[in-house]
């Protein structure tokens, strides 16, 4: 059993100005955010659209910190190493979108990256049960996927506790993280519940990462 863990805050870009991107990643690494998280959308799997791996090698190029790379594309299984190559630390896919996840999972690991599940608000939490050997990181949603700015699903907090309560029992080092309407105010709850990576895009870039994160990092410490 590993012991309690510092919680990650991870800066999605998708609300990050994209002509400023550079500038953004640097507020990031100044304020003290540990992980740039990268929602890639293909506009099939989900309505948007955003970047694909030209972007995360160039991103790499600016950046040490941990790329935690968010796949929202119909079949990843065929492109999951495209990011890898690029400079992707952390791949995470959707169940539904592999129809070899447990394979898949094991060849993120294999290409040197850690490998991620990420639940939709409607996924049955048992998705889990065959992964929970081979698996670094759980995602649950909060918001369903595909656009930054939505509102947080409060039960979300009881599936944080449930997956806790399964990684708890597994004794394996997973992160718990959880993604969508993450504000100051739900920093508290999603901690209480289990989570230990919190991925925030619009409370973070709106008003700029230098004035947020101390904000966040502020509730964290109290
Ligand atoms: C939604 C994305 C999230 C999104 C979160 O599909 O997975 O990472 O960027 O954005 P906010 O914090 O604005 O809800
Ligand atoms: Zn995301």
């Amino acid at each position: 059993m590993s012991g309690p863990k510092s919680v990650i805050l991870a800066a999605s870009i998708l609300a990050a100005d994209f002509g400023r991107l550079a500038e953004e990643i640097k507020a990031c690494e100044t304020a003290g955010v540990d992980w740039i998280h990268c929602d890639i959308m293909d506009g099939h799997y989900v309505p948007n659209l955003t970047f694909g791996p030209m972007i995360i090698k160039r991103l790499k190029d600016m950046t040490t910190l941990p790329l935690d790379v968010h796949l929202m594309i119909t079949n990843p299984e065929s492109t999951f190493d495209w990011y890898i190559n690029a400079g992707a630390d952390w791949v995470s896919v959707h169940p539904e979108t592999c129809p070899h996840l447990t394979h898949t999972l094991r060849r993120i690991r294999e290409l040197g990256a850690r490998a991620g599940v990420v639940l939709n608000p409607g996924s049955p939490l048992d998705l889990l049960d065959s992964v929970m050997e081979i698996v670094d990181l759980i995602l649950i949603m909060s918001v369903n996927p595909g656009f930054g700015g939505q509102e947080f699903i409060p039960d979300a907090l009881s599936r944080l506790g449930r997956v806790r309560a399964m990684i708890d029992r597994s004794g394996r080092d997973i992160r718990l993280s959880v993604d969508g309407g993450i504000g100051l105010d739900k920093i508290r709850p999603a901690v209480a519940a289990g989570a230990d990576v919190l991925v925030a895009g619009t409370s973070v870039f709106k008003d700029g990462a230098s004035v947020t994160i101390p904000k966040f990092k502020q509730v964290l410490a109290s």
